[in-house]
């Protein structure tokens, strides 16, 4: 195996409920046989793997990171022999993935936890975990000669296909809620030449919606039910068992929406663990804004057999979801990876944000959902103290400038009981006269008082 070793994983698509295996997907990315999703599989990986031994590989994947081709410079592709196979001249690739992990000792002190980490997906083309998985499903739809893709969503996914698309000469449809996503993700879509449609519904009816559209035209769908977008994601989850020297995390903590990213990450490390590359998986944990929250309602109430939809309302608007496509994904990697669904408030929500920017990461509200319900988690002992645990930040900071304004100015939840508690961590912008002394005064009060924009 070299460095540039050919992209050879033949893989398959199987049904995640009957089993069926299959070649191709249909339009809809349903199982012909039952309904239900469809997951990749690699027939040969385990024989391919094993003759090759897990240390080459491991070596081989990282040292692409030193290599000129573009790849190799993908922190997707660099991990393609666990990746669908595919001509390189298909792949369209903007350099995703190779995300930091930033350690964060302000939040784990707020959390009570000493090892806590970060994982920045938001560092990625467009500001969001999106173009990991985006990067594989645009390239198998450029390798089908597709000319049209299309997605509904809540704001990053359209940014993200926007852009692959556009990259590899495809069109684009984007359908949106009308008004309920940010204007900077739209800015994106709109910049990178996707044709988007704003819809009077919510993220459910667009996906109604397009489910018609895809059986009617040839377009590619590039929902999260397209089992290849997975295939990329899965990669955040090497980078961080490489980044911890190929020892799982106890914990990893992501956002739930459309239930995709959990299982995709969750796939990743039981990939890993069965390959024999690591010795034990962390337990995966999801958390919904307590508006849309239909994982943690499906969990506690029928224990995950049967998806309990709701009418879902949160100013996270990355998952303003009620009716998860991949929710039967999530509840199998809870109950493989041992972990749990857990809600979070609005102001929750919203607190955390600030301590995460504080520490001068910053992401976006959906994103600030994972150290929110980390205090729960470590105050209900789920979490202990010495585990170490990583968040999934799945969204950049400037991806909802509004949220961010209105929480610093006090205009985000004031009818909220529990806007108050939220008033420490306020930081508004502070209107003083243009001069030299205004500034010296105003440092001065904030030296003499610790409570004031600490
Ligand atoms: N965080 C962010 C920033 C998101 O944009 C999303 C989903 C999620 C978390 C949830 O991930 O759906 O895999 O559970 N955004 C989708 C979109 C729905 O259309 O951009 P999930």
């Amino acid at each position: 195996m070299t460095t540039t070793s050919a992209l050879s994983q033949p893989s398959q698509l199987q049904c995640i409920e009957c089993g069926r295996i299959s070649e191709k997907a249909n339009a809809n990315f349903r199982c012909p046989a039952c309904g239900d999703l469809l997951e990749v599989i690699y027939p040969a990986l385990d024989k391919f793997l094993r003759e090759v031994g897990s240390q080459e590989v491991k070596q081989v994947w990282l040292s692409r990171c030193s290599s000129q081709l573009p790849l190799d410079q993908s922190g997707v592709w660099r991990f393609r022999e666990v990746l669908p196979a595919m001509n390189a001249e298909s792949i369209v690739t903007l350099r995703e993935g190779n995300t930091p992990l930033y350690t964060m000792p302000h939040c784990a002190r707020i959390a009570g936890v000493k090892n806590l980490f970060a994982k920045h997906q938001g560092m990625n083309p467009t500001a969001s975990f999106k173009d990991t998985g985006m990067t594989v499903a645009a390239s198998v739809a450029h390798a089908a000669g597709y000319r049209w893709v299309a997605c509904a969503s809540t704001g990053n996914t359209s940014a993200s296909m926007a852009a692959y698309a556009s990259r590899a000469g495809m069109r684009s449809l984007v359908l949106i809620p009308e008004g309920k996503i940010s204007w900077s993700k739209l800015s994106q879509s709109l910049d990178y030449g996707a044709v988007t449609c704003q819809l009077k519904t919510d993220f459910d009816g667009c996906v109604r919606v397009l489910n018609e559209v895809v059986q009617k035209m040839p377009i590619y769908l590039l929902n999260s039910v397209n089992p290849y977008r997975l295939e990329g994601q899965k990669t955040a989850a090497l980078e961080i068992l490489e980044e911890f020297g190929w020892q799982a995390p106890d914990h990893v903590i992501v956002p739930g929406g459309n239930l995709a990213n959990s299982s995709a990450l969750g796939k990743a490390f039981l990939e890993m663990k069965s390959l024999g590359f690591v010795s034990r998986v962390p337990r995966i944990s999801i958390i919904q804004a307590a508006g849309a929250n239909p994982l943690v309602r499906t969990m506690r109430e029928n224990g995950g057999r049967e998806l309990i939809g709701v009418h879902a309302e949160t100013l996270a608007t990355a998952i303003r979801i009620g009716h998860p496509a991949s929710w039967k994904k999530a509840v199998r990697i809870l109950e493989v990876t041992g972990g749990i669904a857990e809600e979070v408030s609005e102001a929750e929500m919203a607190l955390a944000k600030a301590e995460i920017g504080a520490e001068g990461i910053g992401c976006e509200p959906a994103s600030a959902v994972t150290l929110a319900g980390l205090k729960r988690l470590v105050r209900a002992g789920f979490v202990k103290s010495n585990e170490s645990v990583v968040l999934v930040l799945t969204g950049h900071l400037l991806k909802d400038p509004d949220f961010t304004l209105d929480f610093h100015r006090g205009a985000l939840l004031a009818e909220d009981k529990q806007a108050a508690m939220l008033a420490f961590s306020r930081r508004a912008p502070i209107a003083i006269e243009a001069s030299a002394d205004a500034v010296t005064v105003l440092i001065k009060e904030i030296e003499s008082s610790p409570n004031m924009q600490s």
